[in-house]
């Protein structure tokens, strides 16, 4: 069915001729995400002309076995149309081998790139994606500053873009900040975090800036606090070795929780323009209270999967995962409550969980608001009043729900909650593309409004590893829940004052 309101849909948004330059373009990153991504911005029309891919690995292949194995990847992971336009556009990916330390291989890339702006017209422009394991990161940068590649000059543009896990904690993550400063100025730097390429994460600051019904309610006078979740239904999924390192505090909380409470909590910023959204996300992280160890026993909750029923199929508990620890007490899920410490939100908690093996897979910001200050009609109808939730669902079902009471029809004045919906899927009439695409468009457009700023990557890190902190000092046995749960039961105490954690 053809978009209702396309007309008002149409791109104005073009890129300059680039190449392309993928490290690790053997990986499943590449494979599952960042190509068939292309092929939808390809399909839609909006990768530039001449535009070329390299793809740099270590093992010996052909073009031909590279493409053969990108179109794979297309054909499984790619939506509607992307295989189409990778047919077209398959012999524009080439293959380079070498390995990361090696400076010949880089003085080969040079020359190949140069061989490409005669050829495609590309003009000196380059995107530089690290789709490697973080470990290579420093050389990959140290490599292509000294190769000449990171440099810009005249009118052409060299970018970066670099993967998650961004550090593991606040000191490797600044110790890696400088490393990429030692090679690219922040203005090149694209730091990934791919919620932020979700529509509907983006529809949060539609939904707060561009109406005017929403941000006079938006304070701690009418919020009495607001639930971020992120729930899955898959376990860790092969990912054990990286998980037992990470824990959901590091894979999630850090990076795409906190982004999101960041674009809920922000200030309206003084222009669209990226620093000026990027310096009010980063205000928010700065006033969000670091706890101390006490305050991490009395704010936070731990569970690890036990074994259960997901969706009707038996899955195993985390510590049969293969590469787990038989005694690991890495935390699958977490539920953290959050203070920030301004004028706008003092003493309205955000309450952000994560969790692997939940009951199903959701991610949604609900804003509580407080109940009326007098109940007109009290007792009886109290119980069936409950408060108003603005719902954003960011998926699956993405859209925005207000739930409000309303009398049920007939003699008596009994109030019930009920809901007004919006769903993207009916409303537009086309589903949201992948968050990568937008991300490897705006990387190419130079646009990093959706990325994270060197700041606000080193003041997520300080907050989580409070956390982590606290959680090292404890030496109970850390709560198990059953797989296909909603986490463990010590997690309904958390929220306190008679509020209950929403189930969808
Ligand atoms: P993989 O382990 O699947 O791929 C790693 C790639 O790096 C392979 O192409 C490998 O080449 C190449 N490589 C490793 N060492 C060298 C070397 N010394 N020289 C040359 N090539 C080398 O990783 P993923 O694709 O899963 O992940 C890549 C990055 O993306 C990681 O930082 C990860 O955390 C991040 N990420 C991944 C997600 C995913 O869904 N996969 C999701 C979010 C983030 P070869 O095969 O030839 O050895
Ligand atoms: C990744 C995490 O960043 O996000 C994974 O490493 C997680 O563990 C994934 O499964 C979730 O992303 P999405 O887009 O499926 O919600």
């Amino acid at each position: 069915m053809a978009n209702p309101l396309a007309d008002e849909l149409t791109s104005a948004r073009r890129t300059r001729p680039c190449v392309l330059v993928i490290f690790g373009a053997s990986g499943d990153l590449t494979q599952r995400k960042l190509v068939p991504s292309l092929m939808g911005l390809a399909h839609d029309g909006l990768l530039p002309p001449g535009f070329s891919v390299i793809g740099l690995a270590r093992r010996a292949k052909s073009h031909d076995e590279f493409r053969r194995e990108l179109s794979e990847g297309v054909e499984q992971h790619g939506r509607e149309g992307a295989s189409r336009a990778y047919s077209l556009q398959q012999g524009h990916f080439e293959y380079l081998q070498g390995s990361f330390d090696d400076p010949n291989a880089y003085a080969r890339l040079a020359a190949r790139l140069r061989e490409l702006d005669e050829q495609r017209g590309t003009a000196g422009n380059r995107v530089f994606y690290l789709a490697t394991p973080p470990s290579a990161y420093a050389t990959i940068l140290d490599n292509l500053k000294a190769a000449g590649l990171s440099k810009e000059k005249d009118d052409t543009f060299s970018r970066v873009i670099v993967e998650k896990p961004f550090g593991r904690d606040l000191e490797t993550a600044s110790a890696l900040n400088a490393q990429v400063a030692r090679s690219f100025r922040e203005h090149q730097v694209f730091r990934i975090d791919h919620y932020l390429g979700k529509e509907t994460v983006q529809n949060i600051v539609a939904l707060r800036f561009a109406n005017s019904i929403f941000e006079p309610l938006w304070n701690e006078k009418y919020i009495d606090h607001v639930q971020i979740t992120v729930a899955e239904s898959i376990g860790v999924e092969g990912r054990g070795g990286y998980f037992e390192e990470a824990g959901i505090i590091r894979d999630m909380i850090q990076n795409h929780l906190l982004q999101v409470m960041t674009l809920v909590a922000m200030e309206p910023p003084v222009s669209s323009d990226a620093n000026a959204i990027r310096d009010e996300k980063v205000k928010v992280l700065r006033a969000i209270r670091s706890m101390t160890p006490a305050q991490v026993r009395e704010r936070t909750v731990r569970g690890q999967y036990g074994r259960g029923f997901v969706q009707g199929q038996e899955r195993n508990a985390y510590l049969d995962e293969e590469d787990v620890a038989p005694d690991s007490r890495t935390e699958t899920y977490a539920a953290v409550k959050l203070y920030v410490d301004s004028w706008r939100w003092a003493g309205t908690p955000f309450i952000l969980r994560a969790g692997k093996r939940l009951a199903r897979r959701v991610t949604e910001v609900a804003i509580h608001f407080r109940r009326p200050p007098h109940l007109l009609y009290g007792g009886l109808h109290r119980k069936h009043l409950h408060e108003n939730v603005l719902l954003l669902r960011i998926q699956p079902d993405e859209g925005v729900s207000l739930r409000f009471g309303a009398k049920v029809p007939g003699p008596d004045f009994l109030v019930r909650g009920v809901r007004m919906d919006f769903n993207y899927g009916s409303t537009f009439a086309s589903s949201t593309a992948d968050a990568y695409e937008r991300l490897l468009l705006d990387a190419m457009l130079g646009d990093s409004t959706l990325f994270a700023r060197r700041d606000e990557v080193e003041e997520a890190w300080r907050i989580t590893d409070a956390i982590v902190a606290g959680w090292r000092e404890q030496t109970d046995p850390l709560p198990s829940y059953e797989s296909g749960t909603w986490g463990p039961e010590a997690a309904d105490a958390l929220l306190g004052e008679g509020r209950v954690w929403r189930r969808p």
